[in-house]
């Protein structure tokens, strides 16, 4: 692994007004990403884990600039250079967009229905100056086959295909301009189990023939711990919980981690987990709660949890957490 990291996310900040009314006053913020920090290196599959409005997503977007950030850094190294995305212009964010792409959620409404695959694989391959067909076509060939698909798929277009193969189609335009970071944002949740298992197992292959980074969103914490070297946790637009995913998944330090953990089935029935499920509902980003955001739904929670807000600190070696009683 290079030492320098290849992404480093600093106190990222994207909030979104709330506006009312006929002269669409701003009366308070979704704080969807409130402050968030964390490294990526080279080669290495970060997992980011959390429920449904965590604000996972939006991350991933403001990572790679499709959203403009509130505040905070996102230093991206390229070429010895290290630019920082989150104030970068245009012009200097131009070149640096192919090495940066997203492999999205849904297979099915991502990819254009009028295009074959063909186009849709060799489109950022024009946009970024292969212009002779024949080249191109070769290019879509090798990545076809690099993501499983056979060389007669190249014509047809996306309706032909299954939930898994469109999925393969959406990576293999993500790998076209050989990016150093890939963002994927639950990119097997929409697919049946048995398919998800194969298209991971082929993301995984890619990272380690391309030495691909990944940031890599879902929802699932056993998902996310089947690819990723480290996991992050995210409630409520804060990351609550980092560490490798061994440690994670051995000794949780925040309850929302465990609670999550206590949804993941266990090979051996015997020793299942015995751990409460997470009841109640996430915190609105539009309205935190004060201390701790996760104390209304913590079977941990004192006094304090209400009032005084809990550090992400170290509490092992790589091993953070945000929780009062995490020592
Ligand atoms: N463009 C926007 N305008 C206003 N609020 C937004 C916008 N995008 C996201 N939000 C809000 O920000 C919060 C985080 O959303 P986000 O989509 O990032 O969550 P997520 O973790 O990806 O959820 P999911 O698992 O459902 O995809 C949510 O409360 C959402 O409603
Ligand atoms: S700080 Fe308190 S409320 Fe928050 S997670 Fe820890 S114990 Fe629970
Ligand atoms: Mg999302």
């Amino acid at each position: 692994m290079n030492k320098e990291p290849l992404l480093q996310v600093k106190n990222l900040k994207k909030h979104f007004p709330v506006k009312r009314g006929f002269f669409n006053q701003v009366v308070g913020q979704i704080r969807a990403v409130d402050g968030i920090s964390f490294d990526l290196h080279q080669g290495e599959c970060l997992g980011l884990v959390g429920e449904s409005g965590s604000g996972k997503t939006t991350v991933g977007r403001t990572i790679l600039r499709a959203l403009s950030p509130t505040d905070g850094q996102v230093l991206f190294r390229s070429d010895d250079q290290s630019y920082d995305l989150a104030t970068a212009t245009e012009d200097t964010l131009r070149p640096l967009r192919k090495h940066m792409q997203m492999i999205f959620q849904d297979p099915y409404s991502s990819l254009n229905p009028r295009m074959t695959v063909f186009d849709i694989i060799g489109e950022p391959l024009l946009v970024n100056g292969v212009s002779d067909r024949s080249e191109r076509e070769q290019r879509v060939q090798e990545l076809i086959i690099q993501v499983g698909l056979k060389p007669e798929h190249i014509r047809r277009y996306p309706h032909a295909f299954s939930g898994g193969q469109r999925q393969r189609i959406g990576i293999a335009r993500a790998l076209a301009l050989h990016p150093k970071l890939i963002v994927a944002d639950e990119p097997v949740s929409a697919l049946d189990v048995s398919v998800q298992a194969q298209v991971l197992n082929l993301l995984q292959e890619l990272q380690s023939t391309f030495q691909l980074t990944y940031l890599f969103i879902a929802h699932d914490l056993n998902v996310v711990g089947h690819i990723s070297d480290r996991i992050a946790v995210m409630y409520a637009g804060k990351l609550v919980e980092l560490g490798t995913t061994d440690e994670l998944f051995r000794q949780p330090k925040h309850p929302y981690t465990e609670a999550l953990l206590a949804a993941v089935p266990v090979p051996e029935p015997r020793k299942s987990r015995n751990r409460a499920l997470l009841s109640g509902e996430v915190a609105d980003p539009a309205n935190l709660p004060s201390g701790c955001v996760f104390h209304p739904r913590c079977p941990y929670v004192e006094d304090r949890c209400k009032t005084e807000v809990p550090k992400f600190r170290e509490i092992a070696t790589g091993h953070l957490a945000r929780c009062h009683l995490a020592e």
